[in-house]
């Protein structure tokens, strides 16, 4: 049989494709969520349970991803579709890939908001205005940016338009070249700060918050939250690692390359973790501070460090890359589908979505301010579709994926497509997407309500 190839394009080798999706991986969920929902759910035990969904979900649940959309090379819903109806099932399973694009606009409607408090705060380290400041005037400094709308929506909206241009210009002009320049520099700014935060009287103080667990600190809502960060974080449950894994070259091995993205991100967060907590220990601030945690802690490290302002200056760079190529995968789904089922062209799909998410994020950034009072189930706009997508969406999509690749595709499209070396392999990947992953997110769904 002739080798299908995406109508997008495809990555130019296994490595392009492991970079793109760690830069999809990568990003606001590692370095701001992942430090800030530890503290507020008591530190090692929430680890521990989110390493567990990492490696016994996530990375099966990836590799079903990466697999469906390589065997398809289509967007998700029509990749979807087109396996079940080449399986003898039903097309409505497409519908999976509906609500992940769905799920994607919704995420980047809060994810620009955040990553705009980012770009503030490359300005705000540039000029040297968080030099020296005190944990008062950094948490005040905060506050202040949340409480100013006009401020919130320039950057949004800058934000967005770095977006869309990397988005419209293509797979390879846009997001290959987009990923393959600033990953390797986040991970060298990362262990730089890992350094540094080593040599704060706080390290021990942060290593024993995050790795030594007390599971009675932990609550069914806290693994309900480790379980949606799982997929967070991975990129999992909305198509995007799908449609990345469209433009994969035929050849690379799935399974390994999947591993070493889930790795990667890990890794990444593991370290943001090490790097913050100390610098809350030691200047005594409060762990469960929730999604400011960051963005008070940071300038106060890099306050006082020697070249702090270079060092956090560089820092906020790298994390707005970092959001960057994780918003881009956040587009690309939709787009995908808007020029293969809609007949758009690729520019005019880019600024149709681009502009419902950018409305979708003014709602976002009300929450801190003109909004305030409007609440969705008790919680504002921001928290709300936070919530919504990462623990209710995500898992919900990926629960989908998971029997799609375990009950619905044929075996043998499975079997060719993955080519582990090991039969047993197979079978143990099979098993979890079969049982494991749809029973223990089931459960968890169940026990929350
Ligand atoms: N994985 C990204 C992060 O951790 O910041 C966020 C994300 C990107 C979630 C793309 C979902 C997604 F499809």
């Amino acid at each position: 049989m002739q080798e299908k190839k995406s109508i997008h394009g495809s990555w130019a080798s296994r490595w392009i494709f492991i970079l793109a999706a760690t830069g999809s991986a990568v990003g606001l969920g590692n370095i701001w969520k992942f430090p800030y929902i530890t503290g507020e759910n008591g530190g090692g035990a929430f680890v521990l349970v989110y390493l567990l969904c990492i490696a016994l979900v996530g990375i099966p649940i990836m590799v079903g991803e990466v697999f469906i959309g390589r065997r398809a090379r289509q967007s998700p819903v029509n990749a979807l579709t087109d396996l079940a109806q080449e399986s003898g099932q039903s097309k409505k399973w497409g519908l999976v890939g509906l609500m992940g694009m769905l799920a994607g606009v919704l995420i980047f409607s809060f994810y620009s908001i955040v990553a705009g408090w980012v770009l503030q705060y490359i300005f705000s380290t540039a000029s040297g205005a968080l030099n020296g400041i005190s944990s008062e005037a950094a948490g005040a400094l905060f506050e202040g940016l949340l409480a100013d709308p006009t401020t919130l929506l320039m950057w949004h909206t800058v934000f967005t338009i770095m977006v869309l241009v990397v988005v419209s210009a293509g797979v390879n002009a846009g997001l290959e070249r987009a990923t393959r320049i600033m990953m390797p520099a986040l991970f060298v700014l990362l262990l730089v700060l890992l350094g540094y935060a080593m040599s704060t009287d706080g390290f021990s103080a942060g290593w024993h918050f995050m790795f030594d667990f007390d599971v009675s600190k932990l609550s069914w809502d806290a693994v309900l939250v480790a379980l949606g960060h799982s997929f967070f974080t991975l990129s999992l449950g909305m198509g995007s690692i799908m449609t990345y894994g469209s433009y994969m070259p035929k050849r690379a091995s799935i399974g390994s390359t999947v591993l070493t993205i889930g790795i990667l991100d890990t890794l990444v967060a593991l370290v943001a973790g090490l790097a913050i907590f100390p610098i809350i220990f030691s200047n005594g601030m409060d762990p469960a501070a929730g999604p400011g945690l960051m963005f008070i802690s940071l300038p106060v490290a890099f306050g006082q460090m020697a070249f702090g302002q270079l060092f956090g200056f560089l820092f906020f760079v790298l994390i707005g890359v970092a959001a960057w190529t994780s918003a881009i995968s956040l587009m690309e789904p939709t787009v995908a589908f808007l020029v293969e089922r809609v007949g758009m062209t690729r520019k005019k799909a880019t600024l149709a979505l681009g502009t419902v998410a950018w409305a979708l994020g003014i709602l976002c950034l009300g929450s801190f301010n003109f909004m305030s009072d409007f609440t969705l189930f008790g919680k504002n706009t921001f928290d709300f579709l936070d919530y919504l997508t990462a623990n209710i969406m995500l898992p919900l999509g990926g629960i989908f994926v998971a029997l799609f690749a375990g009950w619905v595709v044929k075996e043998k499209f499975a079997k060719d497509e993955l080519s582990f070396k090991s039969e047993a392999l197979f079978k143990v990947w099979k098993f979890i997407v079969k049982f494991i992953a749809p029973v223990a997110v089931t459960v968890v769904f169940i026990l929350n309500l």
